[in-house]
Order: C-alpha cells, then structure tokens, then sequence
C-alpha cells in the first residue's frame, strides 16, 4: 500500500507549509485547515476514488491531524484498509470492497479473472461483519464474475471494473438523494445531535446522516451540530466534527455520556444516524452508543432519524436480533491516544456496534423516501 502526500484540489485546504517535513506531517485535514475555507472554495476530499489504476482513500486512521491518501493496488490492500478501518463506514466499505473485487482481478484471462475475483469476494467478506453494504456489493460482483459472458469487445476484468465503478456512481446518487429527502426533516435554526461518522468519509457522496444536514444547509437553513465524540475510535470527534468544521458549520463535540443531559435541557431538537444493517421490521445496527441515544431521544420526546441507502436494508432478517454485532481488539479500549488507560488485569469488551428496537426509531430515510412505523413490510418495498 503505497501512502503518497495529499493532491490538493482547486485550492483547498491551501496553506503554506513551514518546510516539507511539516508539510508531510500535518497535511492540511486539521481543524485551522478547514475553518479557513471559504464554502464556496470546498471540494469535498473523497473518501475512495478510483484513480484509474488503482484504489485511492483517504487514511481515516490519521484524521484530523493528518489528510493523508493511500492508494490501493491490490485486493489485500484493500482488506487491511477495510479491517483497520483506514477507510470505515457501511456505504464505504460496500465500495471499496467492489473496487477490491476488480482489482483482484486485472491483467488475467476470462477464467483467471474469475477465480480471482471470487477468491476476492471471499477475503473482504471476511473483513468486517456488521454493515450489509458489504455482502450487498460482493454480491454484485460475484452474479458479474459467475453470470458474465465475455464479449469481443469487454474482457472480465474490465466487466468488473465497470460494475464496482457502478456500486460507486450510484452511492453518490443514493446520498445525494437521502440528504433531499432527510433535509425535509431538519427545521430552520435546528440543532441536530449525530452518533459515530455517516457523512462524507463514511460513503462515495455526501453522505447519509449527515447529507441531510448539508442539503439543509445548503438551502439557506441555520443548523447547528452536536456530535457525539463516539468512543472508542472517535469517529465523531475525529471525523464528523472534521467534516464539518470543513464545510464552516457549526459543531460542538461532546462526550457521548452527554447526550441524555443535553437532551434534558432541551439543547437537542433530532437525532440523526446513519445504519450498517436494518432489519425488515425497522430494528438496526448502528455505531455503539446509538441504543443509549435512541433511549435518551425517546424519553426526552426528541425526534431519532436514521439516513441509509436502502442496500442497507437486509430483507432477509426479520429482526435485529439477527445481525451479526462485530466485536472488536481490546486495545481499542485499553488506549486512548497510545496511552494505558486500563490496568492490564481488568477485562475490557468492545462490541463495535449495538441494535436500535424500531420503536425508539421515528423514521427511516432511503433515497426514495422517509420511512414511518410502522416499517414492516414499508421498508423491504423501499427497497425494491
Ligand atoms: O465502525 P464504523 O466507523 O465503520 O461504523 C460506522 C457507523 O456506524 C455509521 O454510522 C454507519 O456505517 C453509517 S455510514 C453512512
């Protein structure tokens, strides 16, 4: 995996660097990079890209102190940036790991190609449990690999190519349109509480839960963010708040322990998250800590949204109990910013994600619609 210096786009996050090693070091992504924007100067920095060679992300690991991109050329790359969560977030994942598929299966013949790519399919499906996104898109790409007669003109790999650069055309698309149909939601002078990362970095576009709130932006609305900062890997502090410190609005991170008081105050007017896998009855995963929200939302009488694709819908389930919950290294606990924080002799659990009941969910929000309770049967036709 080769990590290469940022290539900045149309000017932003410009600055001049004190020397090159500086440059290097602090490329640009932190905070003093980002308020300096002007809105109209932003160019969102994608989260994967294809560069026409090769896979290139930006490393989330190292956000906000560093905006650092890594390009990806073969499928192992691919799944170490997905289990390290380099590149993190269900629409993303289901992206990357299309782009994996094709990778894995360049410059060999017809049937070279297909073992390949279904070797491919095999190892991301081992990568991470818990988003859908992920077998969805596999699952895309294995009916190509197995279905697909070559034609004179179109080699198997390059049938590949074409369907991953498809899975992430249409998720710009798909965000673009959640955050349409999510702003509807978002009232004038709102403050919005958001869990974990499900914006830009966590998909191809804009976005889910987070889309809504740019779109609303967008359309002349004042919103103001609260993100939860979201332990253990702080996707909402490092993330969510970077994202949105880029396009200049407002955001105050808190500590998720927090929520429930602010709520209380009445300092939050919505929820919004995203989701890594739904269930047919309205039931989801979504980043640890969302249940305590939804709980806390709910008894304080506040409004709990949840933005996704509808290929975040898993038709096959027809609970949440169900979905795999990805359990994750306990070092993710044991250390925060490299430093023992637990003592060796206690034990630490790390359940990455935890399953929201439908009842605490006020509405779901795809691209084609807002989703009400009750969900059973409404959601799978989303769906499609
Ligand atoms: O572990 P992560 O960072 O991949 O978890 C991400 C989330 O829980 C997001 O909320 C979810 O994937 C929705 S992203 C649009």
């Amino acid at each position: 995996m080769a990590s290469r210096t940022p290539r900045w786009r149309s000017g932003a996050y410009q600055r001049k660097p004190k020397s090159a090693a500086r440059e290097s070091r602090r490329s640009g992504g932190g905070h003093e990079a980002g308020s300096a924007l002007l809105k109209s100067q932003f160019v969102e920095p994608r989260a994967v890209e294809w560069t026409g060679s090769n896979v290139r992300i930006i490393d989330q690991t190292v956000l906000p102190e560093d905006l650092r991109y890594l390009e990806l050329s073969s499928v192992e790359d691919v799944a170490e940036a997905i289990r390290t969560m380099r590149i993190r977030g269900a629409p993303a994942i289901g992206v990357v790991a299309a782009l994996g598929v094709a990778l894995s299966a360049r410059g060999q013949a017809e049937s070279g190609a297909r073992k390949r790519a279904l070797g491919a399919i095999e190892l991301l499906r081992s990568t991470r449990p818990t988003a859908v996104n992920l077998f969805w898109a596999l699952d895309r790409m294995r009916v190509v690999a197995e279905e697909t007669t070559v034609s004179r003109t179109k080699s198997m790999s390059e049938t590949l190519l074409t369907e991953a650069l498809s899975i992430m055309e249409e998720d710009r698309e798909l965000c673009r349109r959640i955050g349409e149909n999510g702003s509807r939601l978002i009232k004038d002078g709102s403050t919005v509480f958001t869990h974990c990362n499900a914006g830009a970095l966590a998909t191809a576009g804009i976005g889910t839960a987070l889309a809504a709130i740019y779109v609303a932006v967008s359309q002349g609305k004042k919103i103001r963010v609260i993100a939860g900062e979201t332990r253990p890997l702080l996707q909402g502090a490092r993330l969510t708040a970077w994202e949105l410190v880029a396009r200049q609005i407002d955001v105050t991170v808190v500590c998720d322990s927090a929520a429930a008081w602010l709520m209380k105050q009445g300092k939050v007017d919505c929820v919004f998250v995203g989701a890594d896998r739904v269930a047919s009855n309205g039931d989801l995963a979504n980043k640890i800590g969302s249940y305590s929200l939804a709980i806390a939302a709910r008894e304080h009488g506040v409004p709990f949204y949840v933005a996704c694709p509808s290929s975040t819908i898993d038709g096959s389930l027809p609970d949440g109990s169900g979905i795999p919950v990805e359990e994750r290294g306990e070092d993710e606990v044991r250390l925060v910013a490299g430093r023992k924080t637990v003592p060796d002799k206690a034990r630490v659990y790390n359940p990455a994600f935890d399953i929201v009941q439908h009842e605490y969910v006020t509405a779901i929000i795809t691209e084609q619609d807002v989703v009400t309770p009750p969900f059973l049967g409404r959601l799978v036709r989303a769906r499609g």
